[in-house]
C-alpha cells in the first residue's frame, strides 16, 4: 500500500513536474511531508500550500485519462455537458453521432478532418452541438480542435470560459498566427478551443479570405478533428464556412427550425458540393 501511494505520488508530481506547475524542489518537500504525515500526495501538497485543488485534478485527469470533470466544476460552462455527464441522454446521442462521423466522414489519410455544424436561425443549438461534438471526440483520444467560426455572436469562449481578445478574427487578418489562436483546455486533454476574436465589421468579407483555407491547413497538421461553429446560416457565412470545410453536418431545431428554411439550407449547401454528412434533430 505504502509502495503504491508512493508511486501513484511520483507520477502526480511528475506530470505537474512536466506541466511546468511545481518545482522539482517544491516535490521534495511534498514527498518528505507526505512520508512525516502518512498523507496522500495531493493532501500533503495542499497542506503545504504548494499547489491547489485544480492542479491535482489536472494532474489525476493526465494519470487516469480520466476525461470528466467532477460536477461542480466551474472551469468550463456547465453547458459543454459532455465534459460532466457522460450518461446523460444528449451525451450518448453525440457519442452515437460521432460514430457515424468516424465511419462517414473523418479519415486522416484522406486529409477529411474538418466539419461545419451549421443551421438556419439562431438558438437551434449549433454551438451547443459544435462543444459538446468537440468534446466527445476528444474523448476518444482525436487531437480535437472546435472553431468558433461565428463571428457575429459567438459563444465558444463563453463555454469554455477562455478569453476572446485573440482568436479567429484575428488569424484571418493576420495580426495572430494559427497555433497562437488556439488555446489548450487544460482539463480536457486533446481539446483546443480558438475563440471568434474580436467582432470585426466584415465577417463575410474575412471569412472569404484565403487566409481560412490556409489556416485550416495549419491546423490539420496538428488535429485529427476539426469542428468549425458557424453563424445562423441566413446570412451568407456559413455557406462560405462549409465550403471551405467540405462537410457540413445540419443542426435542427424540433420547436424551432421551420421545414422550409431546413430544405432551402439543404439545397444551397449541395449547391455548393458540400458534403452533408448527416444531421441531428435537437429536441430540447
Ligand atoms: N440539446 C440541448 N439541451 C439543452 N440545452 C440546449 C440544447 N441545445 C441548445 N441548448 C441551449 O439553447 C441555447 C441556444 O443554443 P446555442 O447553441 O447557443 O444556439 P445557436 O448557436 O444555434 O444560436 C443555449 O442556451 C444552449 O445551451
Ligand atoms: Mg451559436
Amino acid at each position: 500500500m505504502q509502495t503504491q501511494q508512493l508511486t501513484e505520488a511520483r507520477s502526480i508530481g511528475a506530470i505537474l513536474i512536466d506541466a511546468g506547475k511545481l518545482s522539482a524542489m517544491d516535490a521534495e518537500k511534498i514527498l518528505r511531508e507526505q512520508k512525516l504525515h502518512s498523507l496522500r500526495f495531493g493532501d500533503a501538497a495542499i497542506k503545504l500550500g504548494l499547489l491547489n485543488h485544480d492542479d491535482i485534478q489536472f494532474a489525476l485527469a493526465n494519470q487516469f485519462d480520466y476525461p470528466y470533470l467532477p460536477h461542480g466544476d466551474q472551469s468550463i460552462s456547465g453547458e459543454v455537458i459532455a465534459a460532466f455527464s457522460p450518461d446523460s441522454p444528449v451525451v450518448e446521442q453525440l457519442r452515437a453521432l460521432r460514430t457515424q462521423l468516424m465511419l462517414r466522414w473523418f479519415d486522416t489519410e484522406l486529409q477529411r478532418k474538418t466539419l461545419a455544424i451549421v443551421s438556419p436561425e439562431n438558438g437551434e443549438g449549433r454551438s451547443y452541438v459544435a462543444a459538446n461534438l468537440a468534446v466527445v471526440f476528444s474523448q476518444l483520444g482525436e487531437r480535437t480542435l472546435l472553431i468558433d467560426a461565428d463571428l457575429r455572436q459567438p459563444r465558444q469562449h463563453q463555454l469554455f470560459k477562455i478569453t476572446n481578445s485573440a482568436g479567429l478574427s484575428s488569424v484571418l487578418t493576420g495580426r495572430t498566427s494559427a497555433n497562437d489562436a488556439a488555446v489548450k483546455i487544460n482539463k480536457l486533454l486533446g481539446l483546443s478551443v480558438v475563440p471568434a476574436g474580436a467582432t470585426p465589421p466584415n465577417p463575410q468579407e474575412l471569412l472569404s479570405r484565403a487566409a481560412f483555407s490556409t489556416m485550416l491547413k495549419i491546423y490539420s497538421e496538428s488535429y485529427d478533428v476539426i469542428i468549425i461553429d458557424t453563424p445562423a446560416a441566413k446570412s451568407a457565412d456559413a455557406q462560405t464556412i462549409a465550403s471551405r470545410s467540405g462537410a457540413a453536418m445540419i443542426v435542427a431545431s424540433q420547436n424551432r427550425t421551420s421545414v422550409a428554411e431546413f430544405k432551402t439550407l439543404l439545397a444551397n449547401l449541395q449547391q455548393s458540393n458540400v458534403i452533408i454528412v448527416g444531421s441531428l434533430l435537437n429536441d430540447f
